[in-house]
């Protein structure tokens, strides 16, 4: 076990798997005992890393939005191991709930139901309803087995940051604030849980995520999409973000977001990486440096070597560019750039989270090509 100290805390790294690749009993039993006596601990889950509390102790939820620096306005998702936990986070079970908590649990979907008594309003932003997913990574459903409470988890990112997929990322923003990670390698989906609102009538997703839209509607053929934003050329302020999350809790036009400065083109293939290399060589002769996340075909294709260059994998493989732009984004983060230029992947399939996500990350504002 590596510790680390460069804040208020210790934050101990724990490796979630033996060198034979079973999981670590000891290990799980530690993080559930820390989890258990109230403290915080990071823990993969196959979309990204979550900042985990016991989520029926207020004052253990209260540290989570402490160590993100977290409004308070903005609600968090509960844990359970099962999908037979329900009844202690939730008042009430619609059947379309267990319908797709049958279909898609584990997994990254996230139902929003009545929250029950023994949640506390922190936990919801004060609000009656609740966000609850049965994630599907065996470190995460060990540990929920072993701690026995639900656990409350938003992302282990500070807050408006980019979202971490590997225990380095989760460290870069919380080291000495948090008590312990678990370390289970990289995240395999990389983009957060769709959450939705079944208690909407019809049905709609407040955050497109790890599970389709198409999915969805296989089996609630009337289930919407998200709303479209109100404008894609606003200017957003943290202000503004306090307002949206009043409105709309997690639909902040900042998100995810690079410290560095984001372009996003809203294309894809061809028209797409003309736009980015006509954007790079005007960024080049003003005297700036330039990153540009590309999947590897397109990488391949782009001829200026003085961009840094991150790949997504494949352009026909949306999982794998889910699974890579995270760390892709902050890999360029970390190289002081100057400007990050990228594009979208079409609005099908993945393709919707990660328009949303990149979106988000640009601040809300997308270029047309
Ligand atoms: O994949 C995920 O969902 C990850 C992993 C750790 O499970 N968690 C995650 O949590 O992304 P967070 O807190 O970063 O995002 C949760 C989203 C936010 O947009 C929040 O506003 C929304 O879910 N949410 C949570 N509870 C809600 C509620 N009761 N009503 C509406 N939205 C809710
Ligand atoms: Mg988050």
């Amino acid at each position: 076990m590596n510790t680390v100290n460069d804040g208020h805390k210790i934050t101990r790294l724990l490796r979630a798997f033996t060198l034979a690749g079973e999981i670590d009993g000891d290990a799980i039993e530690e993080a559930a005992r820390i989890l258990r006596s109230d403290g915080l601990v990071a823990f993969p889950t196959e979309t990204v890393y979550g900042l985990g509390a016991d989520a029926t102790n207020s004052d253990a939820v209260s540290g989570i939005f402490a160590a993100k620096e977290r409004p308070y306005s903005d609600p968090l998702i509960v844990h359970l191991a099962s999908a037979s936990a329900l009844p202690q986070v939730a008042a009430e079970i619609p059947s379309e709930a267990l319908v797709l908590a049958e279909r898609f649990w584990p997994g990254p979907l996230t139902l929003i139901l009545p929250r029950a008594e023994a949640i506390p309003a922190v936990v919801a932003a004060g609000g009656a309803t609740i966000g609850v997913r049965v994630p599907a990574h065996p470190v995460a459903l060990a540990l929920l087995r072993a701690t026995d409470v639900p656990v409350a988890a938003p992302s282990a990112n500070r807050f408006m940051h980019t979202s971490p997929t590997t225990a380095e990322h989760v460290l870069a923003d919380l080291d000495g604030r948090i008590d312990c990670v678990l370390d289970a390698g990289p995240t395999t989906v990389g983009v957060e849980s769709t959450v939705l609102d079944i208690l909407a009538y019809p049905p709609r997703i407040l955050r497109p995520g790890g599970v389709t839209l198409e999915a969805l509607r296989a089996v609630l053929p009337d289930v919407q999409g998200p709303t479209a934003p109100a404008s894609t050329v606003q200017t957003t302020t943290e202000q503004q973000n306090d307002a949206a999350i009043a409105l709309a809790p997690g639909q902040l036009e900042r998100h995810y977001a690079p410290r560095t400065r984001l372009i996003v083109f809203d294309a894809a293939g061809e028209p797409a990486l003309a736009a980015i290399h006509a954007e790079a060589e005007a960024a080049l002769a003003r005297g700036e440096r330039v990153g540009v996340l590309l999947p590897d075909d397109e990488a391949d294709m782009l001829a200026l070597p003085d961009v840094t260059v991150a790949r997504l994998g494949s352009s026909d493989d949306l999982p794998a560019i889910s699974r890579s732009l995270y760390a892709a984004l902050r890999a360029l983060d970390a190289q002081r750039l100057d400007i990050i230029l990228t594009h979208t992947f079409g609005m099908e399939g993945l393709g919707l989270a990660l328009w949303d996500r990149l979106r988000r990350a640009a601040g809300g504002q997308m270029r047309t090509v």
